[in-house]
């Protein structure tokens, strides 16, 4: 299937920024947030006629990808009917001071994508975008082949959606690592060597190798 319309439901520092490189590669935008579509008309006006700003269903239900990127305590507020079946990335991070104490992240026996793919059972929840800077994503991009690419993490435990998303980082200008199912993605959480810093695949496979879970740093 082609993909060409990628849905955003979280329109801040990452939403935005992922929708700019979705936009500039080709993609069709529907971009939500929780005000309302209104409140994105600079946004959506910037991004010129290939976006346009919905609800997070609206988006969800255009989108033949789509990105969630919200604060991390919003996640059950995430459409789930219009998401069945789809591809979903998830670029949140657990910060407890903005969500609140999360119990089965701070015991660690489970992840922050674990849990949205608890929410969105039969989507195919693929984490990303979690370990850059938004303002790194429209400025540290290179073409394939570039010597020392910048590498981006992701995990997933559908393959072909893990090929889908990986094809998707290779067009925004990023090589990816593949770091194994969702249960691996605590490799490149908050606090891990990775988590960050500009690293090219191979920098990144030694900085996941490395990771430490919390209880252990
Ligand atoms: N900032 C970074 O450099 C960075 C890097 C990697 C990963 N992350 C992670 O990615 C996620 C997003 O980060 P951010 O910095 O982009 O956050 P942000 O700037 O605070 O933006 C959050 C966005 O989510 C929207 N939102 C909140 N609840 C929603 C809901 N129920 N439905 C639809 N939209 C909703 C907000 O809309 P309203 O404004 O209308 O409430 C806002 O547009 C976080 O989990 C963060 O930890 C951030």
């Amino acid at each position: 299937m082609k993909l060409t319309t990628i849905g955003i439901i979280g329109a801040g520092h990452i939403g935005s920024q992922i929708a700019r490189l979705a936009v500039a590669n080709g993609y069709n935008v529907v971009i939500s947030n929780s005000r309302g579509p209104e409140t994105l008309s600079t946004l959506v006006a910037e991004l010129g006629p290939k976006a346009r700003a919905a609800t997070a269903i609206g988006a969800a239900e255009a989108g033949d990808i789509v990105v969630v990127s919200v604060p991390l305590k919003n996640y059950r507020k995430v459409p789930v009917e219009p998401l069945a079946g789809k591809i979903v990335i998830d670029t949140d991070n657990y910060y407890p001071e903005r969500d609140g104490h999360i119990p089965e992240l701070d015991n660690e026996t489970t992840t922050t994508s674990e849990l949205l793919q608890a929410h969105l059972p039969t989507s195919k929840v693929v984490k990303a975008f979690n370990h850059i800077y938004a303002a790194a994503l429209t400025a540290d991009g290179q073409p394939a082949g570039a010597k020392n690419r910048r590498a981006l993490v992701i995990a997933g435990d559908d393959k072909d959606a893990k090929a889908g998303v990986t094809h998707l980082l290779d067009q925004f200008g990023f090589d990816t690592v593949d770091a194994g199912p969702l249960t691996e993605g605590w490799r490149i959480q908050r606090d891990t060597p990775g988590y960050g810093p500009r690293r090219t695949a191979e920098e990144l496979r030694r900085d996941l190798a490395t990771a430490k879970r919390y209880a252990d740093q």
